[in-house]
Formats: structure tokens, sequence, C-alpha cells
């Protein structure tokens, strides 16, 4: 038998896995720390976790692990339809994760020889998403100010099969302008390219119904709106997310996802999470007092270069400190409190670094932290 690297894909052969923020477990095992005693700021979901009615939802549909899960995920996209207004179950897919709906696109639409044009920095998995697919990802660098450049991307995806954009972007927590977006989604319909527009943190925006271009998947049939339960809704280890676009693309897609591909219980949780409206009010005001409150303390650190944030989280220019991001990180993570170095992400150097907003308790650990290290 051949070495089994030998024998895969030239596609997977080549790729690389992403790194990605709240590796608790990976960074307990480096400190000796134990997993409770870290504080995650690398990963920006909700700091108050789940509603307790998804968490109640969830230990219910125990009961129906012997039983295979509805492989299409209708009561839920009857759920989330009803959330919208304006769209019909037909126009949503559920996926394990919102990655897993990123992977099945690419796989879907992307053919031999097609590109597809990713915003730099951006989320990871695009990228790693285009690569399994086969073909081949070209990169638009943000501007100096981390803004998307629409006539760089215009420029760029003549002849592209798919743009990602990102809304706000991770890691940069800025939002897109609507006029660029718009911009940039009809120059692709002219030019049947998809748009795939990821609002996973926007929810975290306020005015977020405003912004999401959600009611335009009509007006728009190449647009690709991707969501998840991750974020906001706070039901990271479940895995759940979801797309919503015109039925004729999810009808695509639910042919070429794999049966069952979401359980039972994270569907279960994902319905009754999205009925708990007083937990999303909760978090929201939790997330615009706290960012306040966060950004004035972090502000007072002078050699932190703070970029405008639209989402739950801070990108930081740490460059002043005299410390690499890798250098900050392992420092912090000395103390138990857990960033993300930016350093891994296409398009920024080794001095980023992003904290997302916790409770005022976490938030000032943070701080305390950061000011006995950071000496200005
Ligand atoms: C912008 C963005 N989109 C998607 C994801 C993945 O989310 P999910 O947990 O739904 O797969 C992440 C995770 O960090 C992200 O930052």
């Amino acid at each position: 038998m051949k070495p089994a690297e030998n024998l895969a894909k030239e596609s997977i052969k080549n790729l690389k896995p992403c790194i990605h923020g709240g590796e608790v477990l990976d960074a307990a095992g480096k400190t000796g720390l134990r997993r409770e005693e870290i504080l995650d700021f690398s990963s920006s979901v909700n700091p108050l976790g789940p509603s307790k009615k998804a968490i109640d939802a969830a230990k219910k549909a125990f009961s129906q692990i012997a039983a295979y899960p509805d492989s299409n995920s209708n009561e839920l996209r009857q759920a989330i339809a009803s959330h919208f207004k304006g769209i019909t179950k037909d126009n949503i897919i559920v996926g394990n994760g919102s990655t897993e709906l990123m992977y099945l696109f690419a796989d879907a639409f992307m053919v031999k020889g097609d590109t597809a044009v990713i915003g730099a920095p951006t989320f990871g998995e695009y990228e790693s998403a285009i690569k399994k697919s086969g073909e081949i990802p070209k990169f638009v660098k943000l501007n100096n100010n981390f803004n998307v450049d629409p006539s760089a991307f215009i420029r760029e995806m003549s002849g592209a099969k798919i743009v990602f954009l990102c809304n706000p972007n991770n890691p940069t927590s800025m939002l897109i302008p609507a006029e660029t977006l718009t911009e940039i989604i009809e120059t692709a319909l002219k030019q049947n390219i998809f748009v795939f527009l990821d609002e996973d943190f926007l929810e975290f925006v306020e005015n977020e119904k405003a912004l999401s271009m959600i009611n335009k998947i009509e007006k728009y049939p190449n647009l690709f709106i991707l969501r998840s339960f991750t974020k906001i809704f706070g039901l990271t280890g479940l895995r759940i997310g979801y797309g919503i676009a015109s039925e004729e693309i999810i009808n695509v897609l639910l042919c070429a996802k794999i049966p069952w591909n979401v359980n039972c219980i994270a569907q279960a949780a994902a319905v009754a999470a999205l009925k708990d409206e007083r937990h999303l009010q909760i978090t929201r005001e939790l997330i615009k007092k706290e960012k306040e409150q966060l950004l004035s303390e972090l502000s007072k650190i002078d050699s932190f270069n703070i970029f405008p944030s639209d989402a739950n989280f801070f990108f930081i220019n740490i460059r002043k400190s005299g410390f690499t991001a890798t250098e900050l990180t392992s420092k912090l993570l000395n103390e138990g409190i857990l960033i993300r170095d930016c350093s891994s992400f296409r398009g920024v150097d080794q001095y980023f670094i992003r904290v997302a907003v916790k409770t005022r308790v976490e938030n000032e650990r943070l701080i305390e932290v950061l000011k006995r290290t950071v000496k200005d």
C-alpha cells in the first residue's frame, strides 16, 4: 500500500488546516491551567451563552437520539422563515455550522478552471473551501484602513464564479458600506457571478434588519446569505448555521449536501433559541454597554491603535507596544487570558490582535492584565 498522502486528490494534499480562535483546550494544555481557568477573548460569541430555553429544548431532544434527525431540518427552516418574514422555508438550507455551507457552496458550484474572489484579511475557511473544491482563490487586499475597495473587487472579480464577502468582517469588525455592497452585488449579477455574503456577525450590529441583504434575495438571484447559531445565539458547540437564497440555489445545495447533516439536538435548540427574543435583546444591551466601556479602557493604552468596530469584537494594531501579536498572546495566556493573535490572517502582519467583548467582570480582568503587561 502506498502512503495515504500520495493517494489523496491533489486539492486535498495541499490543504492546511485553518487557524481559529477559541482553542481553549489547546491553550489549557500549553499553560497547565484548567479549561475553566482560561478567559476566552479569542472567540467572539455571546458572553452569556445560549438562551435557557434553547438548553431546555436540547435536553428534551435527548429523548429522540435513537432515531435519525430530520435530514432537511424542516421545522427549523420554517422557524427561520417566520423569524425573518418575506422568505419561505424553500429559501433556506441548514448546515452543521455555517462553515459546512461554505464548503458545500464551493463544492456545488466551482467547476474546473473557476476562480473565486476573497478579501484579505477575512475569515480563513472561504479560502480552504475553494481550495478543497480543487479550484483557485484570488485575493483582493483591503485598503490601508481595512475597508473594501469596490473598484479593486470589481476589477478582480471579472471572470470569477463566486465572490466571498463578510459583513461585518472578521477580523476587522467593520461593516461594508451599503452602497459598496450593492455595487458589487449588482455588477456580479450582470456578470453571472455568485455573491456569498457572510452575515454571521450582523446580529450584533445595531440596525441589523436594515443592513441585512436577506430581503434582497428575490432582487438578486446571485446572492447567498450566510447566518449562524454560533455567534449571538451561543450554540457554538452544537454546530448549526444556515443559508438564505433563491429557491434555485437552495435546491442545488439540498441535493448536494450529505443526508442528516444536522443532529436532532442542534435542530431543537435552534428552534427554541430563535423564539427567545428576550435573550437576544438582553445580549444586545449587554454588548452595547460593555463594548463602550471596554473601548474606553482599551483606548487608555496609548500604544494600541484600535480600529472602528461594528461587531462584538475589537481589531487592534499593537505595533507601538513593542510586542508582536504572538508575544503578547503568549504573555496574556500565562495569566489565563486567551486573545486572538491575527498573524495567521492573510493580508495582516505580525502586529494585530482581536479581542471579543465579554461581561464586565471578564473585561475588567482583561484590562487589568493588559495594563500590567503593556507599559506605555
Ligand atoms: C465570519 C465567520 N463566518 C463563519 C464562521 C463559522 O461559524 P460557524 O460556527 O457557524 O461554522 C466564523 C467563525 O469564526 C466566522 O468568523
